[in-house]
């Protein structure tokens, strides 16, 4: 699952009994030789999905870690790009890959941004982040990307298909899932990850709920599965207005 170059499951011990913010400080130095990185097939099919909908002005990328979907955003906004995160180590290294004058990086809570940065966005995305919000945030982390737009802006994301009931994925997210909610009621600080926690229709009703009106997009570069059914779909709610 990992290359050499990755964290070994020692590291990987630490950085799971810290908390979000530490652990992936901790991870930030191996952070894009692991798979949690989102990978490069699925930010071009991304960033083609986005190119028709723009040319974006302002780009915003929630929880943007080592800067995977900035790097989507320079391509599709002609104005300048910011990354949020939470943790400085993912925000340090996102900064060495965009060293770039229209890039900025701000360390902040995505359920809480910046007064400054509020109604000044075209678009918003987000990658690979969302297992780090129990579902019960996500109305406010929806009601801060909604505000984080000007009126006609959007907010984007992928969300992949959820693997076949009884499949050996399924299980073994399920496992994680199980680990991490018995590792969070025995240990302090938590971390907060779960893959099992973000289902589409949910999804979708709460960004509604937020003021967004939705539609999805299938990523056919991402493939389709045996039954013809996107593995992926890109997830594009539009601020009214
Ligand atoms: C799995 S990484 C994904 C990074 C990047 N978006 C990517 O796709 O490669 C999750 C990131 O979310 C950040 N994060 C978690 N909770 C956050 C929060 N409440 N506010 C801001 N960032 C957060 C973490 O610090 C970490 O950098």
């Amino acid at each position: 699952m990992f290359s050499p170059q990755g964290p070994t499951l020692r590291e990987l011990a630490v950085q799971a009994l810290s908390s979000v913010e530490r652990g992936y400080d901790l991870l930030a130095p191996k952070f894009d030789q692991t798979p949690f990185r989102t990978p490069d097939v699925l930010l071009g099919a991304v960033a083609e999905a986005l190119r028709p909908m723009g040319p974006f002005g302002r780009g915003l990328d929630l929880c943007c870690g080592t800067g995977a979907g900035i790097g989507v955003l320079r391509r599709v906004c002609e104005g300048d790009v910011v990354g949020v995160d939470l943790s400085a180590g993912m925000l340090a290294r996102a900064r060495a890959a965009h060293p770039e004058a229209g890039v900025h990086l701000v360390r902040a809570d995505a359920l809480a941004l910046p007064v400054a940065g509020l109604g000044a966005f075209d678009v918003a995305v987000s990658f690979g982040s969302f297992g780090h919000f129990l579902p019960r945030q996500r109305p406010a982390l929806f009601a801060q990307a909604y505000a984080a737009l000007r009126p006609g802006g959007r907010f984007v994301f992928p969300v992949g298909a959820p693997p076949r009931v009884g499949s050996r994925w399924y299980w073994a997210l399920w496992g994680f899932d199980a680990a991490m909610r018995v590792r969070n009621a025995v240990w302090r600080p938590p971390f907060v990850m779960y893959y099992r926690t973000f289902p589409l229709p949910e999804v979708r009703e709460d960004l509604r709920r937020a003021g967004f009106a939705v539609e999805t997009v299938a990523l056919d570069a991402v493939g389709r599965r045996p039954d013809g059914s996107p593995r992926c779909r890109l997830v594009v709610a539009r601020r009214p207005g």
